[in-house]
């Protein structure tokens, strides 16, 4: 294993390229460092494996120091994953790294078992993309899951429309430096920037705008709003990182209701939304759960409305759970025995939304009746990588 040091953290070889994983990795100008996600932004699937072997490299020699030979590895998986993505993966983590024993877990099940269920409708309201799965007795329906890009990128892209509408343009911290003066102000000058990537410089605009998002847009209005509406909001200031200020009024809440009424995007200057990764028109988050739900057989759809697990870095946002449970309500089929019971769960700590697919690894793999789920490095030398669909469905 090669691992170049650096200051600004190490990176590692994966076939001809040199990979920084993480934010160590990412958060550095470094020349000609391009800045790509892991995962095709439609499909939600592995689309650069080598890409992921940078980051397993990371994990086992820079992060963990750990020799992969010594442990079983369990890893997570999206619910839309392929089988012949999760062959390649497993078949890289027996050759490549030699692990002892793998078992991989949808991170919608491991969401489940993190909120001490084992059937639920995982609503993860991610970055790329919102996912809806439904967990039966610790079993993901793959057939139910529905996915859809309003999720917190989607919401960062709004307030870039917004900010660019008031006449603001947005500078990462990199590209610039501040000449400070003896009164206490400063002036920016900008940095030469000369072979540092599009990719890199468009990432960390990014990243300003989604702290934006997070610090001026975090609340979810408690009822629907309509454009009318959004008139008289308060409005609140951010200061940019070269010191200009924006101020978001209206915007503060029309971002996020875009999540429960698409249409509001008409309200927010610049901004139009993407399609569905279907290519029909974006159908509000409530709905791609009660999609979700309506594919599960019909006996079962009680207990899916009951225990709906709100997860993810978007679902965050202030005032999430209770406007998915009111609007969910009013969606949830009307039976002869009188409405559906609709309950929306959320972990009662921000952190543990955010990592609710860890917490459910770590409770799955210290059971005791998990330890004969493991497929044996022998195994697979017996059977093949797709033996892991067996073990593992
Ligand atoms: N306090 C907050 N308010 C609003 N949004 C937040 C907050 N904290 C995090 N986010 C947003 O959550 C998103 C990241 O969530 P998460 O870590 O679940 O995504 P991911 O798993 O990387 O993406 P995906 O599941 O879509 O592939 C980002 O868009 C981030 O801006
Ligand atoms: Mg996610």
């Amino acid at each position: 294993m090669e691992a170049a040091g650096s200051r600004q953290g190490r990176s590692v070889r994966v076939g001809n390229r040199e990979l920084f994983v993480g934010n160590a990795g990412v958060n550095y100008p470094r020349q000609g460092m391009e800045v790509a996600p892991l995962f095709d932004p439609v499909t939600g699937l592995y689309s650069d494996l080598q890409g992921l072997e940078g980051v397993y490299d990371s994990l086992f020699h820079l992060n963990l120091d750990v020799d992969p030979k010594e442990r079983p590895l369990l890893v997570c998986e999206p619910s839309c994953n392929t089988d012949e993505i999760r062959e390649k993966v497993v078949a890289l983590l027996f050759e490549k790294y030699e692990v002892p024993a793998v078992f991989i877990a949808k991170d919608a099940v491991l969401s489940t078992f993190a909120s001490a269920r084992s059937t639920a409708t995982v609503v993860d309201c991610g970055h790329g993309q919102t996912t809806v799965s439904s967990v039966l007795d610790g079993f993901l329906l793959r057939g139910s899951v529905v996915r859809t890009p309003l999720a917190g990128s989607l919401l960062s892209d709004a307030v870039g429309a917004a900010v660019a509408a008031k006449g603001a343009a947005v500078k990462s911290r990199f590209e610039f430096k501040r000449i400070h003066d003896p009164t206490g102000g400063f002036t920016v000058q900008d940095l030469d920037l000369d072979g540092v990537t599009e990719s890199f410089k468009a990432f960390q605009r990014r990243a300003v705008l989604s702290d934006i998002k997070e610090a001026v847009c975090g609340r979810v209005s408690d009822t629907p709003l309509r454009a009318e509406d959004l008139g008289g909001m308060p409005g609140l200031s951010y200061e940019l990182p070269d010191g200009q200020e924006v101020e978001l009024h209206g915007e503060r809440s029309a971002i996020p209701e875009l999540l429960f009424n698409p249409d509001i995007a008409a309200a927010i200057p610049g901004f139009s939304p993407p399609k569905a990764f279907s290519g029909e028109p974006l159908a509000a988050v409530p709905h791609s759960v009660k999609g979700a739900i309506q594919k599960v057989d019909v006996d079962h759809q009680k207990d899916m409305y009951a225990n709906v697990v709100l997860v993810g870095g978007t679902s965050v946002m202030q005032g999430m759970r209770d406007r998915l449970e009111i609007a969910l309500s009013e969606l949830a089929p009307i039976t002869t025995h009188g409405g559906m019971r609709v309950r929306v769960a959320v972990p009662t700590a921000g952190v543990e939304r955010r990592f609710s697919t860890w917490i459910g690894g770590s409770i799955l793999s210290s059971l005791g009746t998990f330890q004969q789920m493991w497929m044996s490095r022998q195994e697979y030398q017996e059977h093949g990588a797709a033996l892991i669909h067996k073990r593992a469905p």
